[in-house]
């Protein structure tokens, strides 16, 4: 009897223990799909650094700064190439960016889907320092600039977007791991942050220009008069806009001395302005005919010239500071030096700062020097289609 009550508790021992691992297994289960669906929502920290950025460059002024991740990254990548986010399917932000040219436009005036544009599309390179955004700084972050190139550019239309990036499976799946639960549905603000993280990683830091600047090479003699003795003195006047102490960006963003009048348009009064670039912005007379300070970075791949694309090459630009700076209400007061004034104190119409050829030579040898040819063939800013 006693046998039997044992060998009954100890078959009933056994049958629970069976149950237990026939339930193992499914616990298993149910474990790993939730871990599963969870990570579905996880995407790869991605951090922006190295010790060359933080010797070349101050900090990250984009806000998401601490917030890419590996997918975001790859979204944004495929959202900057992807023709289908604009209405006739036919444009996208690499039709005017193309990143053999530091993603400029290789023409003056591009057409957009509504007709032809106002400004040349300028390089996008290091954006994630850039305070502004467009030659008047009319948008204060890349995702806003997003937001608005792709409306005003390619013509989005938000619903038709979001349905069709949440109907595609490889985009689905990014936007949950760049955007964690929020992603689960994609929303339009989405798309602007996707593409910002993106062009927050096309950073451009190994030019000749760098290695010299970091020890690793060193300039030759017309390489460092062209610096030495015109960027960075009153021979050129470079400096003042288009670098500032310390810092390698190759434009000055400093509050206050970010918008300049480079003496490229004629006026007699602030009104005569071709384009009023950041006057039209602000309203403040001041402002009138000034234009953010681009970078310099990768410029000799990035023609034509200035914000309505008016020269085709350096050599041009170069002749402008040279023998063509223009007397207006707003010109800087470093232009004005260079502007010649009559025997009554009234400035003649135009000046320059007269460069000898050799200095001009050796001015576009320095230009030629910002060209960072790992960036222009980056694979990861490649079209992923
Ligand atoms: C039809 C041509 C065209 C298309 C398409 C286009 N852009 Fe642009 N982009 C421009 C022009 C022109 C400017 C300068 C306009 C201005 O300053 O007024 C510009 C300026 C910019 C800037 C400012 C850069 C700086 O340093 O100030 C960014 C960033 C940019 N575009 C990103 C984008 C993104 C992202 C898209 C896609 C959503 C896009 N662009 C689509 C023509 C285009
Ligand atoms: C007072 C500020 C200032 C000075 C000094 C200055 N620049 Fe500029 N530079 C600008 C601004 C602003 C623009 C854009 C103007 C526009 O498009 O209307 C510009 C445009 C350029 C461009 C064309 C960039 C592009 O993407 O189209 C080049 C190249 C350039 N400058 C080189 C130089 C060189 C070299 C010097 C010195 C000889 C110099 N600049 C002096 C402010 C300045």
């Amino acid at each position: 009897m006693k046998r039997n009550i044992l060998f009954i508790f100890t078959l009933a021992l056994i049958l629970v223990a069976l149950e237990n691992c026939k339930h193992e297994p499914k616990t298993t289960i149910v474990k790993t799909t939730t871990t599963e669906a969870d990570s579905a929502y996880i995407g790869t920290k991605y951090v922006i650094g190295s010790n060359a950025l933080t010797f070349e460059f101050p900090g990250i002024t984009n806000p998401y700064k601490d917030s890419l991740t590996v997918e975001g990254i790859q979204l944004g990548r495929m959202l900057f190439y992807d023709k289908h986010l604009s209405v006739n399917g036919q444009m996208a932000c690499a039709s005017c960016h193309i990143l053999s040219h530091s993603f400029a436009d290789t023409i003056p005036i591009a057409t957009n889907v509504f007709g032809p544009n106002k400004r040349k599309a300028p390089r996008l390179v290091n954006l994630a320092w850039e305070p502004y955004m467009f030659w008047d700084g009319r948008q204060p972050t890349i995702a806003a600039q997003a937001q608005d190139a792709s409306h005003n550019e390619l013509g989005m239309v938000a619903t038709n977007a979001v349905a069709y990036l949440q109907a595609d499976t490889v985009y689905a799946k990014l936007f949950k791991k760049a955007f964690g639960k929020a992603g689960a549905t994609v929303n339009v603000n989405q798309i602007y942050l996707g593409i910002q993280e993106f062009l927050m990683t096309a950073i451009s830091i190994n030019s000749r220009f760098d290695s010299v600047m970091r020890g690793q090479a060193t300039f030759t003699q017309d390489e460092t008069a062209a610096f030495y003795a015109i960027f960075i003195q009153t021979t050129g006047e470079c400096f003042h806009c288009h670098s500032f102490g310390g810092n390698y960006l190759m434009a000055n963003y400093l509050p206050g001395q970010t918008f300049r009048n480079d003496g490229l348009q004629a006026a007699t009064t602030i009104n005569d302005y071709a384009d009023a670039g950041r006057g039209a912005i602000t309203g403040v007379p001041s402002d009138y005919g000034l234009f953010k300070n681009p970078s310099l970075r990768n410029v000799a791949v990035s023609g034509p010239y200035m914000h309505d694309g008016r020269y085709k090459t350096l050599d041009q630009v170069i002749n402008f500071y040279s023998d063509s700076l223009k007397y207006s209400p707003n010109m800087d007061q470093f232009i004005a030096l260079h502007i010649p004034r009559d025997s009554s104190g009234n400035y003649l119409p135009v000046g320059g700062l007269h460069l000898t050829t050799t200095a001009k030579a050796q001015l576009l040898t320095l230009l030629n020097d910002m060209t960072d040819t790992s960036y222009l063939n980056n694979p990861a800013f490649k079209d992923p289609f």
